[in-house]
């Protein structure tokens, strides 16, 4: 069979180059792909053999859907949450075309923070306490009298930067709703915001396969949003991740599948919006275990996908396709037990303004148990050169992290271009976990 990735990033390379292992998919389309997905059809072997590039946009429902047709795609698998609160799941559903993601419905549950918020509260799924305004005045009352540390969200989709964290200065998480609020600073996604209690602990992205009724957790994982080491800096969507993340213990683990997990799963079908595709539920875990969501999204995370994705063992298009079809296997997933980490090489100046069409050079110098998923690349003339603020992940693999993580930053080291941007630090805190 034949199937389909839409969407150029990190995460689709690794969900395209996923599902080719699957002995049963002969070809996998990337819509639009970058330089990586199409680099893998060259190689001398492996999975990667069986990609194409087609140049469809994101948000061309109609392009993506006719070539879908016309291949007779057993299954298309979305990357992006964009197309997938913008409706690309109806429209396949529409057409008859086999597509797996949320319906807009669902993907409200990313697309709109202060329906997630609603949801929770209705569904007595953990969360820090929170208010929703569409008014400055209300807004700033309601600041000062909770005061700092205080976090603000732009309600709709804002690339990841829509999320203000302050931990001293109140003025500042006013000033920010204010700016969410009259507009400019995320346009309509910021005309309601969520004032947020903030929350003490340690996150944990935990992905599952959801089918509308049924959900199979993915292996667990960690990214480092903040650019700097040490977790400093301003935001990014993810500058490293490892799986899986030593602090979803086992009691942790039953303790979202049965207080975060399935009560998403059957509120979603009780409010009529039943929950298929990743469900990415970011969460925080206090010391003491308890768990809190900081926000779902309805896609697999990125570079989350990388890591994860590496230690998948079972056939990844099958499970795809069985929740497409609402039918997903009682059975757990095998996974490679040894953990693998990924590092984010990114363009200097990310997540600020950044330069493209640096030629990059390494990558050809393969070394064992790594993998270079690609983000922000094209194919000029030949040559491999950035064009976007995420560039490369490059993902290790080792019989514990330490190792998994000297191996990536090994072949990392390898790899340059003018302005390449990396933070050496990525897995210290599971890192230093294991040297206590
Ligand atoms: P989000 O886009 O909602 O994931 O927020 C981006 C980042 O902001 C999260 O990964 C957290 O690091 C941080 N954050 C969001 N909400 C809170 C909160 N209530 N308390 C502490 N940190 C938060
Ligand atoms: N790495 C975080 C995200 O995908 O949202």
């Amino acid at each position: 069979m034949k199937m389909m990735v839409v969407g150029g990033g990190g995460r689709e390379h690794a969900l395209a180059w996923a599902l080719a292992r699957s002995p049963t998919v002969q070809a996998v389309f990337v819509a639009p792909g970058n330089a990586g997905t199409a680099l893998e059809a060259k190689a001398a072997a492996g999975p990667g053999r069986k990609l194409r590039n087609v140049n469809l946009a994101v948000d061309d429902f109609e392009a993506l859907a006719r070539f879908a047709k016309h291949e007779a795609l057993a299954l298309t698998v979305v990357g992006p949450e964009a197309p997938l609160v913008a409706g690309v799941r109806e429209y396949f559903d529409a057409r008859g075309l086999p597509c797996f993601g949320p319906s807009k419905a669902a993907a409200r549950l990313e697309g709109s923070k202060a329906f997630a918020k609603a949801f929770m509260a209705r569904h007595g799924i953990p969360t820090a306490r929170s208010e929703t305004f569409t008014d400055a005045e209300a807004a700033t009352r309601y600041i000062r009298a909770r005061g700092a540390p205080i976090v603000v969200k732009a309600d709709g989709l804002a690339a990841g930067k829509g999320v203000v964290v302050v931990r001293q200065d109140a003025a500042q998480a006013e000033a920010a709703a204010r700016a969410m609020l009259s507009g400019e600073r995320f346009g309509a996604a910021g005309r309601q915001v969520v004032v947020e209690d903030f929350l003490v602990g340690e996150e944990a992205s935990f992905i599952c396969v959801c089918d509308g009724r049924r959900a199979v957790p993915l292996a667990t994982a960690q990214d480092h949003k903040p650019r700097d080491e040490g977790d400093r800096g301003p935001n990014t969507g993810g500058m490293g991740a490892y799986s899986p993340a030593p602090v979803v213990s086992r009691a942790v683990h039953d303790r979202v599948m049965a207080s975060v997990v399935r009560p998403v799963l059957n509120g979603m079908a009780a409010d009529g919006a039943a929950y298929q595709g990743f469900l990415y539920a970011g969460l925080m875990v206090a010391p003491d275990g308890a768990v809190q969501v900081v926000e779902f999204n309805c896609r697999f995370g990125d570079p989350e996908a990388q890591p994860v994705l590496m230690r998948l063992r079972s056939d990844f298009a099958a499970l795809c396709l069985a929740a497409a079809q609402g039918r997903l296997p009682p059975e757990e997933l095998d996974w490679d037990p040894r953990p693998a980490l990924g590092v984010v090489l990114a363009a200097g100046g990310y997540p600020g303004a950044y330069r493209g069409g640096d030629v990059i050079t390494g990558l050809a110098a393969e070394t064992p148990d790594t993998k270079v998923f690609h983000a922000g690349t094209v194919d000029r003339d030949g040559q491999v050169v950035t064009s976007g603020g995420r560039v490369l992940c490059v993902v290790g693999m080792g019989e514990d992290l330490a190792v998994a993580a000297k191996r990536a930053y090994q072949r990392a080291a390898g790899i340059r271009w003018r302005g390449v941007y990396y933070r050496r630090d990525i897995g210290f805190r599971a890192l230093n976990r294991a040297n206590v």
